[in-house]
């Protein structure tokens, strides 16, 4: 929650993809001294590249009438708050200038645990560290591994072995088995860790200087030895496609109930453990783009989840695994989205059953705030209904009792019940994938 919520009022706007990457590296402090976005062809001196903003003209107006617009996540969970300290029109845009201050720390996939965004931590068990990072964009080599523990033993330091990876590449396989890949290397190693660092697609003819903008990253994350294997050239083959129907997972809950946290989890661990394409439908990009337009009525959240349902049924008919993480408060639009699903492949229903109470606590992005004030109507759980799942095989978590890993687990476990032939995961099966 954001102290005070004295940004009930303020214009957001939600970035995605590279832009939000490059935000949280911007908002972390790794392209310092660049703490912001300036307006084109005003870079402040020192700045590693030229950092924009380029927003529609009635956000625009609204940020110069405030002097500052939040920036959230796909979400709207509010990560960072620019001060607007000018503006330019430019033909379908107009460029924000300002700096940047953080709010609260980003939760958006992949692999969240492990996300390098700021300086690196040294304090340990026995003092503060020496650190050095050796950055990987494939899976490393034999003699890339020999030199960089040989390096870490002469200058005594503990080993960061960074997966580096592109924006375009996240929801790939690749990012999980590059990860999976310098995990085997640091179980080897003595106080070796695996850490990510996302860096955004250089846009243009800024291609050009992408490696001197991972040089400038690296030497902000503060190791006292950087090691740098990310320019190697790989091939790599494409993933096995295999054969079956499809499957479509429904979470259903209250907002900040967990659902796209759990939903963002199980999409990870699904393309670990099986090769064919999962996709994540969540609530709030769906109404970005598939239900744009519709508000939070009955009749326009049915036709919401409708929508998901639809499209939802079309990836499973496609041998797909579609994962959905809407509101859906309505039992009779629920048991509508099993229909479509069932004649296309299995249905699978997933009740994030965290309390009301625990959700209006955490409240993210800040909205159980703005509907207890009146701003926001037809909130559910306030002035809106959430109908409780009585499906017999509904599986049912409660993220505030369970671990976000150990909930996933029990998905995958339903899944594997329902489809033997979909998510058979074992503490093994990355190592194994890994092996053959
Ligand atoms: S549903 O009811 O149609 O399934 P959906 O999941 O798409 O809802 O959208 C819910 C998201 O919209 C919430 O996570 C929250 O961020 C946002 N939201 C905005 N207004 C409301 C509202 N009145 N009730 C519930 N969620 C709202």
């Amino acid at each position: 929650m954001i102290a005070g919520h004295t940004h009930l009022l303020e214009p957001a706007l939600s970035l995605d993809g590279s832009m939000l990457d490059e935000l949280e590296l911007l908002s972390g402090g790794l392209y310092s001294p660049a703490n912001g976005y300036c307006l084109p062809g005003q870079m402040p001196a020192g700045w590693p590249t030229e950092f924009t903003l380029g927003v529609p003209a009635a956000v625009a107006q609204e940020a110069l009438r405030h002097g500052a617009i939040l920036i959230t996540d796909p979400d709207g969970t509010p990560l960072a708050r620019l001060t607007v300290t000018d503006a330019q029109n430019a033909s379908s845009v107009v460029f924000l200038a300002g700096s940047i201050s953080k709010l609260q720390p980003a939760e958006h996939p992949p692999a969240r645990n492990l996300r390098v965004t700021g300086p690196l931590s040294r304090s340990g068990p026995d003092g503060p560290q020496r650190l050095l990072v050796a950055a990987f964009a494939h899976p490393p080599l034999a003699d890339q591994i020999a030199l960089t523990m040989s390096k870490a033993r002469e200058a005594d330091c503990d080993l960061l072995l960074f997966a580096v990876v592109d924006s375009n590449q996240t929801g790939t396989q690749f990012v999980q088995e590059l990860i999976d890949s310098l995990q085997l290397c640091a179980d080897q190693i003595p106080n070796a860790r695996v850490r990510l660092l996302v860096f955004p697609t250089a846009k243009g003819p800024e291609g050009m200087h992408a490696p001197l903008l991972r040089r400038h990253v690296l030497d902000r994350v503060d190791a006292d030895l950087v090691l740098d294997f990310t320019t190697r050239v790989v091939e790599r083959t494409p993933p096995a496609i295999s054969q079956g129907g499809g499957l479509v997972v429904l979470f259903t809950g209250f907002s900040g109930s967990g659902k796209s946290t759990l939903a963002r989890e199980l999409v990870e661990r699904l393309r670990i453990v099986d090769s064919r394409h999962s996709t994540l439908l969540d609530g709030d990009s769906v109404r970005r783009m598939l239900s744009s337009g519709l508000g939070f009525s009955r009749a326009d959240r049915e036709m919401n989840v409708r929508r998901i349902g639809w499209v939802a049924s079309q990836i499973a008919s496609a041998g797909g695994i579609a994962v959905c993480a809407p509101i859906a408060p309505y039992d009779s639009t629920r048991q509508e989205v099993r229909e479509m699903a069932e004649s296309f492949g299995d249905f699978l229903l997933v009740h994030v059953s965290t309390p009301l109470a625990i959700c209006e606590q955490r409240d993210r992005k800040g909205l159980y705030a703005k509907a207890r004030a009146g701003l926001i109507k037809e909130f559910t759980g306030i002035d809106s209904p959430y109908e409780i799942p009585t499906d017999p095989d509904c599986c049912s978590i409660d993220t505030s009792a369970v671990e976000v890993e150990d909930g996933v687990t029990r998905v995958l476990e339903a899944i594997s019940r329902l489809r033997p032939d979909l998510a058979r995961e074992t503490p093994v099966s990355r190592r194994q994938i890994l092996a053959e």
